[in-house]
Order: C-alpha cells, then structure tokens, then sequence
C-alpha cells in the first residue's frame, strides 16, 4: 500500500514534469518566424519541422502499446518522425521542404498524441502501473530527459538560423563577474567515482551505468574553462596554420573546411564578432571559447597541455582531499542559478569566473553549465552496461571510437541532467555544440 501511494505521487510529479517539458520544447519552436519552420539550419540535420514531429511521435512510439495497450492513428507519421540522424559516416539528407507534412497536419498529430497519452496517463493507477513489463517512472523519464536533450540541441540549430528568422527573447542580465587570470590547481592522486549504481534506484541512461570507482594520478587543471582571450593567442600564434598541434584526422578535416577560428566568430572590420543567439557582438574576452573537440585539442597540445580524461574530470570536479565524492562540485545542494548558468536561464554564456562560490574541493570552478568540457576520452560503455530494450540504439549506435565523451552542462542543460553521472558525446569535428574545454598537465 504504501509503496503503490508512492509510485502513484512520483507519476503524478512526472507528468507535471512532462507538461513543463513541453512548455520548454513548444517555447523554441515558437521563437522561430512561421515561415522559417521548413528551413535546414545545419546541413547535417533534419529540417526543423521534424523536431515538431519528432519530440510528440517518440513519446507516442514509447509510451502507446508498451505502457498504455494504444491503438495508432497516423502509423505514417509515427514512422516518418522517429529517428533524428546521426551525421556520422552518411551523405547530407537531400529532402526538399515539399517532401514534409504541412503544419497544420503536423500540429494536429502532435495535439492529439499529446492529448491521447495525457488522457491515458491519468487513468493509470499504481495498480495498473504494475502490469508494464518496465516501472512507468523509468519510461517517463525517458521521455522527459529526451525532450529536455532536444531542448538544447534544437538550440544549437536554431542559433545557426539566421538572426532575422527568429523572434528574440530575452534572457538574464549577465552577472558581475571578478577578472579572469589563467591559473591551474593541483589535484593530488586519489581515487574518482564514475558512473550511476544501480541500486540506487535513481533514474539514469543506459550509459551510466554501473558506478565504479578509478585510480587516478596528480595531475593539474586549469581552475576555469578556457576563455575566447585565451583562445585569440593560440590563432595569434598561427595555431590553425601548424600541423604540428593537430592529429593527422582533424588536420585533414581543418584543411578540407578551411577552418581558421572558432564557427561561433566571425571577422569584420579588423575586429572579432561572437554569433550568441539573437545578435552579433564584439567578443567578450572572459567568456569560454565554444570549439570542437579538435580545436580544443589542438589548443592544448599549443600549450604544452592536454584535455583531461572523463576521471580526471570527475576527480577535479566532485573528488574531496577526504577521499568521499560530493554530489555537485559545490557540495551537495541541488543545481540553482547562483551556482551556475544553466537550465534555460540565459541563452548565452557569463564570464567563466562568474560562479566562484561554486568551486570543486580542489579549487575548479564554472564546472556545471556555461559550455560542456571536452574530454580525451572516446565514448565507451561502462563495465556492467545493458542497453535499454525499448531504446536499443541510444548509447551503443555511439560506440564507434569516433566520438569523445563531454562532461558538465551548457546554458541551455536542465538541471537534472546536471547529476555526476550523465555523460554526453560528440563527434570530434561537430562544430555547433555549446562546448568548450579546460586543460590539465599530467
Ligand atoms: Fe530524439
């Protein structure tokens, strides 16, 4: 009895989560001019009217026969918006805007999955829950965190709209932040909890899975991310002409692209421009650089630094001179916004000395939002990994060495997503992601 009262109040929080999920997906697609929808912003990517789609036909996909015992009433569109593409190793897609459904029909599937789901979700009770082969918590925080992930890579693309294509909105004022002086901060050897323990019971992706606990050795790491000052003396220094601080891979890639500064700048009149969301800038020094894992790269072999692996960066981050593990590099309060910038409460970055109150045991800081971290380390499943049956692909289509683990948050991450074990990837070259780095010298 007691443990039905409690599965049926954790749903009922779940599905007031969901409603807010919306809220946040329906918001970014708002911002975008009507006549906009159909455009492709980033080459490698559907059009945007597919995420429209997408974000309702997985839910639907997910949640109508496994949980609910649903009908379909559209299989073509539950088919035609499932899957987002993975850019690796495939040609660009080719579609043309008339090959998509007209808004109108798209807005009509999604209103009336959202509405069949919501109405079914009510009725279920703790003891109908039981009759699902998986706990209704597990599937609805997969489609939770899904949207909540969608949320902030549908702002990656749309930053690469052009900036009279959307409705600007605003965000906070930036804070005031002390100056930036490039410092590093010794972490001695210890040990690093990585990963989620099952028995914990708490909610993660198949990738989290199973804790487990590294050695690692003393090494340095820079007490802040790496800021676009920073970065301007690597170009200075004709980083991007020298092959010397590039793999042969991402040398051939910078030489193919002829990529000669990070995509979010540009050039003009003798001075740098930053692309944020809604206008162009002069570039603000103290803000991180966002680059790809091979600028990133590159820059630290430059100076004379690497990128951490994913153990380092749990070790700086949440390790303790005591040798326990802290929930959050502050400590163990729960993410709120005097403590970082993320869960949708800027569209841009602050200065990457605007957190000092949320420093690491070991003295980093800005580790949580602002821009995620570029790992050394290729994404790789855990020891004690299973992928989800109903979601085989989320993690193990990604086990390919072509992609490297990213650590921490940007602005636009929900705050659950910000716990010790989520882990996010990208491929190397992938230029649009809200991400930067930090160094550490072994
Ligand atoms: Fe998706």
């Amino acid at each position: 009895m007691h443990v039905a009262q409690h599965e049926v109040s954790t749903q009922h929080e779940l599905l007031g989560q969901l409603a807010e999920t919306r809220r946040r997906s329906d918001e970014l697609f708002d911002l975008v001019r009507p006549d906009s929808l159909y455009e492709r912003p980033i080459t490698e990517r559907h059009r945007v009217v597919f995420y429209i789609g997408h974000l309702e036909a997985f839910d639907w996909n997910l949640l109508r026969e496994r949980l609910l015992g649903l009908k379909p009433f559209h299989s073509e569109f539950d088919r035609l918006f499932a899957f987002g593409i993975d850019p690796v190793g495939r040609g660009f897609p080719s579609d043309k805007p008339s090959d998509w459904p007209s808004l109108e029909q798209v807005h009509e599937y999604v209103g009336r999955v959202r509405q069949t789901l919501d109405q079914a979700l009510q009725r279920l009770s703790g003891d109908s829950a039981g009759s699902s082969e998986f706990p209704v918590s597990l599937l609805l925080n997969v489609a939770i965190e899904h949207r909540l992930m969608h949320a902030e890579t549908l702002t990656y693309m749309l930053h690469q709209l052009p900036l009279d294509r959307k409705m600007r909105r605003a965000g906070r004022p930036e804070p005031i932040a002390p100056s930036v002086t490039p410092r590093m901060t010794e972490v001695p050897a210890g040990c690093a909890t990585l990963g989620l323990s099952r028995q914990s019971g708490a909610f993660g992706w198949d990738n989290e899975f199973e804790q487990h606990v590294v050695s690692v050795p003393a090494f340095a790491v820079d007490e802040c991310k790496t800021t676009n000052g920073q970065f301007l003396e690597f170009i200075a220094a004709g980083g991007y002409q020298n092959p010397a601080f590039w793999t042969a891979a991402d040398w051939q890639w910078r030489c193919a692209q002829n990529i000669c500064h990070p995509m979010f700048w540009r050039q003009e009149a003798g001075r740098w421009l930053l692309r944020t969301m809604f206008e162009d800038i002069p570039l603000p020094d103290d803000w991180p650089v966002y680059v790809s894992h091979a600028e990133a790269s590159a820059y630290a072999r430059w100076a004379g630094k690497s990128l951490p692996t994913e153990a380092q960066w749990h070790r700086a981050a949440f390790s303790t001179p005591e040798g326990t593990d802290r929930p959050y590099p502050w400590g163990g309060k729960l993410p709120d916004e005097t403590l970082g910038n993320f869960n949708f409460h800027s569209w841009d970055p602050v200065s990457v000395a605007a957190f000092p109150q949320a420093r690491s045991a070991f003295g980093a800081a800005g580790l949580l939002g602002n821009g995620w971290e570029w790992t050394s380390t290729v994404f790789a499943p855990f020891t004690g990994f299973e992928p989800f049956p109903f979601y085989l692909g989320y993690s193990a289509d990604f086990f390919d060495g072509k992609h490297y683990v990213m650590k921490g948050g940007s602005t636009r991450t929900a705050a659950p997503l910000l716990r010790r074990s989520f882990r996010n990837w990208f491929q190397p070259n992938y230029q649009y992601v809200y991400a930067g780095f930090r160094c550490v010298r072994n």
